[in-house]
């Protein structure tokens, strides 16, 4: 266990680390994992902690209890702060902008979303920051803000752009209507869904598959996917151009060196279908 790791408060959020993967849980079950204020700032430390810890080579975020998450906490991120000082709701929106897309969309290990149950408006925004996504086929999404009466702001709207097409994300934002698991693969919203029982174990498959991969390419290929996304052809162009020298020259192991005389000079490896040997 890293200082970083040991020093976290381990109450809203719980952290376990094995072979490689930690494991993030929302600590609030009798919630239903309800972001708070508590849930925000302890996530701002969970992960600059596991992004400083060498022994953490993935992150794998879902919920303690029967929910991943209930989306945003009505009293406690909603009523309360919008009755206290403008300033604290500035500041604790910035914190939980921080840590459930703009941290995590760039953050620099691997991220996988395990979707263990209830998962509902806010909670969509750290589902689709993730790069990838696991589902039970149990669990139960639903984009509930219109069913109590406001737009699903924050950057829920704007994820769900992202990562559904037009017509199934206008189908879900207006009618506020649940889904579950094999829907949420079926539309694109997680990678696989699986029966409960299956879903660690599958889980682990995807993360130790990414621990294999150099992990300093593995940065940048994630990092150039939501640049890009953004940008002109040519910006593109120019900036995967620029960053494929730059991965060359600042990566550590030196992999497309290796990749490359592994398969041309030793004929050890056929990249079409595996990674190159690492030390
Ligand atoms: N905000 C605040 N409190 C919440 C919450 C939320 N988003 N989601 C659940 N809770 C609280 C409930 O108020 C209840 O608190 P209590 O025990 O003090 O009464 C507790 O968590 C358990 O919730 P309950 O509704 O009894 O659980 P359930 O298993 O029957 O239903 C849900 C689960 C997720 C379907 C239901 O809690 C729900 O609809 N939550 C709101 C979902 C939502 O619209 N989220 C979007 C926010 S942006």
């Amino acid at each position: 266990m890293s200082d970083a790791i040991a020093a976290l408060p381990q109450q809203n959020v719980l952290v376990t680390v094995e072979e490689g993967i930690a494991w993030v849980s929302l600590n609030r079950p009798g919630k239903r994992n309800a972001i708070n204020p508590g849930i925000v700032f302890e996530m701002n430390k969970v992960l600059d902690a596991l992004e400083e810890t060498d022994a953490v080579k993935c992150v794998v975020m879902t919920g303690s209890g029967e929910a991943f998450s209930a989306g945003m906490d009505l009293k406690e991120y909603f009523r309360e702060p919008d009755a206290g000082e403008p300033i604290a709701r500035e500041r604790l929106n910035r914190a939980n902008s921080a840590w459930q897309w703009r941290r995590l969309m760039y953050y620099p290990k691997p991220t996988i979303a395990m979707v263990n149950g209830w998962c509902f408006g806010g909670a969509f925004q750290f589902l689709c920051a993730c790069d990838l996504a696991v589902s039970a086929d149990e669990a139960t999404f639903g984009l509930s803000e219109i069913n109590w009466g406001i737009i699903p702001a924050g950057i829920v709207t704007k994820s769900v752009a992202a990562a559904l097409q037009q017509r199934k994300a206008m189908y879900y934002i207006m009618t506020g209507d649940t889904f579950d698991g094999k829907e949420a693969e079926k539309i694109g919203l997680v990678n696989f869904s699986v029966p409960k029982a299956e879903m660690v174990d599958k889980v682990k498959s995807i993360a130790k598959k990414l621990m294999e991969k150099n992990p300093h390419v593995l940065r940048a290929c994630k990092v150039g996917y939501h640049y890009t996304r953004e940008m002109s052809w040519d910006m593109a162009a120019e900036y995967l151009g620029s960053k494929i020298d730059a991965t060359k020259f600042r990566d550590p192991e030196q992999g497309a060196v290796k990749g490359m005389s592994q398969f041309l000079d030793e004929k050890s490896y056929r990249p079409g279908l595996g990674a190159y040997k690492r030390d």
